[in-house]
């Protein structure tokens, strides 16, 4: 386009006839359908375009026709008649080109508006043009080639051991990563100078010292506090599991790191004993690590079980032999045995605080470190491969 403005083209009287001034006129033509041809594509107006040049009525064409043709001499007919021809081919070529160019375009702008790339056909540049005549896209070639996700080894071992319960009957419950002290601590029997409620080993939420310490805030240590929030919203019998994440004031080393995952478990009802807990522990362990897999359970402690109980698997690395490729079994200590989560009897105390009749129920519950599960079903040595986000590591999961 010219950055001059030009009037609009009329097409001239001829003074005269000779190759010269033919030659002339037909150029100024030819110059006119040229720049009328670039507006019509910025305008995106092929029909206004086409009008103007090859309507019956009035349009250049027909001019060309009346004023150069009907009035050309005798001797000058044939001359005129073979540039008129030439004229109208260049025309029908033109408007041709415009009406497929305007095409492509209300195409490109719909593709813009509905993608939001591009300039979305409203403004139209040379540069776009340019780019619409040179930028073909050979739709043969291969597509690119996107990796698919995966599971994080964490999510899925924690999904492997929802599903084992899943299929017991269990249901699935979730709590709240901010807890109070209430439901972390107190109404899991935690008596009030426990060490586990010092900022040792407890992430605080700040300022909140002129709050009762029920109310106080912190970001919870265990997920034992769905525990209390499930039996205070339902009734029992139930059987619940909580996955979830977890926080403890740790500095990240190979063993520990401040967040992971732990999925709880609790039963309640009118007659469960610590058979129940036995026997359906026994059974989850053999799920996630194989039939031949022995649990053993050793007394321990738990402010809000009684009695409580770890549970320890037969050493997977060595079979429980304690020893392997003639040397003590490092994974075991030499043991034959892993010790993996802690369990027990929900206390009568715990059902005072949810208003469960502690002489008519009875349960149990239990709690597993996701991480602890998956570095020994995956034998990963470095609990902060799972949170250190390189591909290299994760792809083996894939
Ligand atoms: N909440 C305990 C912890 O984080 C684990 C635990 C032990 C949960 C015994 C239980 C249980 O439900 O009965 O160390």
């Amino acid at each position: 386009m010219s950055p001059k403005k030009k009037s609009a083209y009329t097409v001239p009287k001829l003074k005269a006839f000779s190759t010269t001034a033919l030659d002339k006129a037909v150029l100024d033509l030819i110059d006119a359908l040229g720049d009328e041809a670039q507006a019509a594509k910025m305008s995106l107006d092929a029909k206004g375009f086409r009008d103007r040049w090859m309507a019956r009525k009035n349009g250049i064409l027909t001019e060309v026709n009346e004023v150069w043709l009907k009035t050309a001499p005798a001797s000058a007919k044939r001359e005129v008649g073979k540039r008129v021809n030439e004229i109208r081919a260049k025309v029908e070529e033109r408007v041709e080109e415009v009406v497929k160019t305007v095409e492509a375009l209300a195409i490109y702008g719909q593709y813009a508006a509905n993608t939001g790339k591009g300039s979305g056909g409203a403004v139209l540049d040379d540069v776009l043009l340019h780019k619409l005549d040179t930028e073909r896209i050979d739709v043969t070639l291969p597509g690119t080639r996107r990796l698919l996700g995966a599971e994080h080894p964490v999510i899925k071992t924690m999904n492997e051991m929802v599903r084992v319960f899943r299929n017991l009957g269990y249901s699935v419950e979730e709590g709240p990563e901010i807890e109070t002290d209430y439901y972390n601590f107190e109404a899991l029997n935690f008596p009030p100078n426990h060490p586990a409620r010092d900022t040792q080993d407890t992430l605080f939420i700040a300022n909140q010292e002129s709050k009762p310490l029920p109310e106080r805030l912190l970001l919870r240590t265990h997920t034992s506090p769905v525990q209390i929030r499930t039996m205070k919203k339902m009734k029992p019998p139930l059987r619940v599991v909580c996955p979830g994440k977890v926080h403890r004031n740790d500095a990240p080393d190979a063993t520990h790191s401040p967040i992971f995952h732990q999925i709880e478990g609790l039963a309640v009802d009118t007659d469960i004993t610590f058979c129940d807990l036995k026997g359906t522990l026994d059974h989850a362990m053999k799920e996630m690590f194989g039939s031949s897999v022995k649990t053993r359970f050793y007394p321990s402690f738990f402010p809000f079980t009684e009695p409580s109980a770890d549970v320890q698997i037969s050493c997977i690395f060595c079979g429980g032999r304690g020893y392997r490729d003639g040397g003590p079994c490092r994974n075991c200590k030499a043991s034959g045995w892993i010790e993996l989560l802690g369990c027990g009897m929900v206390d009568p105390n715990v059902y005072g605080f949810v208003d469960y009749d502690a002489k008519k129920v009875s349960g149990f519950a239990f709690g597993m470190g996701v991480e602890r599960i998956a570095i020994l079903k995956y034998g990963v040595d470095d609990i902060q491969l799972f949170f250190n986000g390189d591909v290299r590591f994760l792809q083996q999961f894939a």
